[in-house]
């Protein structure tokens, strides 16, 4: 049998874009254990002055986060942001009506805004307009954001925070078009409250960016309505649209299921293109960009989250345990996020700890890295730079629900800064082993620095506090330079990371 071989040329003078840092962000929302058990556990050994586990933070850092979407996701829209500032003691324990659970308000925006500092980050605050609207919104904008002299900034300088936090990105509420949401609206509905939402906050704050909801999901009967109608009301006061989605292998089919990053792929090129009939129409020159604001896989948890008490503080909600296979997704719409540079400028992988999440903790205990933890890590370490421009040949296959699905799916980011340009790259085939064969004689020297690969002959296998180093990268033999030319193999079933030295 000949040997299957993927080509891809990449050339200096062919790049698509800087890659935002934001394109890393993560979202931290006050649900299941992702705050209370997660970050915050003022028992556990290892927390420090304010409550937050350091082990988790060592984490976080390491991740290389640069925003944090908080505190929701479908939490916000029911959410009074005044019961988690000021004295502890006075600070009530409510109903969250969204995820059913105990909101006993230690942690609110203060001590957030704190963790991410702790954390390298910085936050990404969403708004409630679900029972609430827009004097809510100015109002949290002056809290956070105002120097001084006015009721809210005197009263964030009364709680201990004399200086402003300076929080630049806000999101104008969550998922309005689902009706799971706490005040779900009409696209119209939606459209006109973000819009005099958007007015007031930038009237408080002018430096601030506002991201404005787009649909949860490609699937939804509204989009991509939604996103036009929404458009049309908010164009000239937000910067972004937002993008959800969450994936799943749900009947077990893995060739479909490696596939989903073209449903990626596709939804963003028709929210692209949404957003760019919304500017001829209006005859604008403004962009508006996309801040893909909750994306990962998600379905594990399903069935378990049925049986979870309501009512309780910090219940086990939304923890899934991702396995080998869904590493491999994560990097693929990791690339896909890559290769949408141009456009996409802030995503979140949701969520950060605990739910849905690249970390776990025990309550009391230890705290682990899950399987997406690592191609999470290596495309947030090293995909900081450009993207190019890859023209990618690759073997295709059909799948249940695609056509040409490319059997390797790549992008490359070149930091000039350092001096690196980074291939990542993953092998969809269940059969063997492919080559990437990467024309880059445009760089005048170029050598191997370090080919890492995380593989696994269990698809199934996951990390767990018993086995918490079953899925790790390894480093891998065989990648050369020759004569402008890059061979690597990649392995069945394989997520890469190549990492070349070069001049250009
Ligand atoms: O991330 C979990 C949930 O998924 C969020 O709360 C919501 O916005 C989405 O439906």
């Amino acid at each position: 049998m000949s040997k299957s071989i993927a080509r891809m040329t990449i050339d200096p003078q062919y790049q698509l874009a800087d890659v935002d840092p934001r394109l890393f962000g993560s979202f931290i929302e006050h649900l299941g254990r992702a705050v209370y058990g997660g970050i915050y556990e003022p028992d556990h050994p290892s927390a420090d002055e304010m409550g937050f586990r350091q082990d988790v933070l060592e984490l976080v850092r390491e991740l290389q986060v640069p925003i944090v979407r908080y505190p929701g996701g479908n939490f916000v829209s029911g959410y009074r942001w005044e019961d988690g500032v000021g004295p502890l003691a006075s600070r009530p324990a409510q109903l969250d009506l969204a995820w059913r659970s105990l909101e006993p308000n230690r942690v609110g925006v203060n001590e957030f805004v704190e963790w991410a500092k702790r954390a390298n980050s910085e936050v990404m605050m969403a708004v409630n307009l679900g029972t609430r609207g827009i004097d809510e919104a100015k109002q949290i904008v002056e809290y956070c954001n105002h120097p001084g002299g006015s009721y809210w900034s005197d009263l964030r300088k009364s709680h201990g925070y004399e200086q402003p936090h300076g929080i630049k990105v806000w999101c104008l509420g969550n998922e309005m078009d689902g009706p799971w949401q706490i005040g779900h609206k009409t696209a119209d509905e939606y459209g006109r409250i973000a819009e005099e939402a958007a007015k007031v906050m930038k009237w408080v704050d002018p430096s601030i960016e506002l991201v404005a909801c787009g649909s949860s999901g490609s699937k939804m009967p509204t989009f991509p309505d939604w996103e036009r109608i929404v458009l049309e009301h908010t164009y000239d006061h937000v910067e972004y649209i937002s993008m959800h989605s969450y994936y799943g292998n749900r009947e077990n089919d893995l060739a479909t299921y490696l596939a989903q990053s073209l449903d990626m792929d596709h939804f963003i090129r028709s929210v692209i293109a949404t957003c760019d009939y919304v500017k001829a129409k209006k005859r604008s020159k403004k962009t508006i960009n996309i801040s893909f604001d909750e994306w990962n896989v998600w379905f594990h948890s399903n069935d378990a989250d049925k049986q979870v008490a309501p009512w309780q503080v910090g219940p086990p909600l939304l923890e899934d345990v991702y396995t080998f296979e869904d590493a491999l997704v994560v990097g693929c719409l990791l690339i896909t996020l890559l290769r949408h540079a141009d456009r996409v400028k802030m995503a979140c992988l949701a969520q950060l700890v605990n739910v849905i999440a690249p970390i776990m903790t025990e309550n009391g205990g230890v705290s682990w890295k899950q399987t997406i933890y690592y191609p999470f890590l290596h495309a947030s370490r090293y995909g900081r730079g450009k993207v190019m421009h890859c023209s990618l040949q690759s073997p295709k296959y059909d799948c249940k629900e695609f056509t040409d699905v490319p059997l390797v799916e790549s992008v490359a980011v070149w930091n000039q800064d350092i001096a690196e340009l980074t291939i990542f790259a993953v092998n969809r085939s269940q059969d063997g082993g492919i080559e990437l064969e990467c024309d880059i004689r445009g760089f005048a020297q170029a050598s191997v620095i370090e080919h890492t690969v995380l593989v696994h002959s269990d698809l199934k296998a996951a990390n767990t506090k018993e086995e918490p180093q079953e899925v790790i990268p390894q480093h891998a033999q065989g990648a050369k330079v020759d004569g402008g030319l890059l061979f690597a193999p990649l392995p069945k079933l394989s997520w890469n990371v190549i990492r070349l030295r070069v001049e250009p």
